[in-house]
């Protein structure tokens, strides 16, 4: 499974690059408002630190407004990928960008109809929104199943990134539900490095360590 840090903090990034553990970013026009910065800077600067992918949304909401931001966007470096609403609109463009050899990431995705219609367009990648989901009373993650089995019938080749994450346990639930990746943000990566057992076991041995009074170099 290939696991995303959905954050525009390039300092935080750069922690968590240095685990190799990091297989691209993800952004959106709200991260980028937190950020409180340029958004092709932070963009160009992300892509320094991150050689996978990394989404980068548009603002328009018409076509032809994506395709122009589009197609700046994908300019800044070769590993950008660009996100854009599931939309009408939104899938217009992304058919055109699919025929332009630009990779795209379909977000705000809310049900196994749009995920089809996404994977149709030839999208990169379809972003469900789990937490969001779950907000809203539904199952987020039956939503992730929904899709895989759907785009395993027809083979479609678009990657299923859960996305909207609030916890590890949304992380293991979304890989035992078969999605290709997982956008998580910065306090629940570190979370998943994390078990209290792991902690206390590692406590216990390094004091029983501590009284051989042994060296290993
Ligand atoms: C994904 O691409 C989005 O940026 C993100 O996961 C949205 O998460 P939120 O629902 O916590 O804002």
């Amino acid at each position: 499974m290939q696991l995303f840090l959905d954050s525009t903090d390039v300092a935080v990034m750069r922690d968590f690059a240095a685990t190799g553990l990091v297989d691209g970013v993800t952004t959106n026009p709200s991260l980028i408002a937190k950020s409180g910065r340029p958004m092709l800077e932070v963009i160009a600067e992300i892509c320094q630190v991150i050689d996978g992918p990394v989404s980068a949304e548009v603002a328009a909401v018409e076509s032809q407004g994506m395709l122009a931001e589009g197609r700046k966007l994908a300019a800044i470096a070769t590993n950008v990928v660009v996100k854009v609403p599931l939309t009408r609109e939104g899938l217009i463009a992304t058919g055109q960008f699919t025929r332009e050899g630009i990779q795209t990431n379909v977000t705000l995705c809310f049900s196994a109809a749009q995920a089809l219609l996404a994977a149709k367009a030839g999208a990169t990648y379809v972003s469900p929104f789990i937490g969001r989901l779950d907000d809203h009373g539904a199952q987020g993650m039956d939503l992730i199943s929904e899709i895989r089995a759907i785009y395993d019938n027809y083979e479609y080749d678009t990657e299923i990134l859960a996305a909207s994450i609030r916890s590890a346990s949304h992380v293991t639930a979304a890989a035992l539900a078969g999605a290709d990746c997982a956008t998580i943000p910065p306090d629940v990566f570190a979370a998943l490095f994390k078990h209290p057992l792991t902690e206390k076991g590692l406590e216990q041995f390094m004091s029983d360590w501590a009284k051989t009074g042994q060296s290993i170099l």
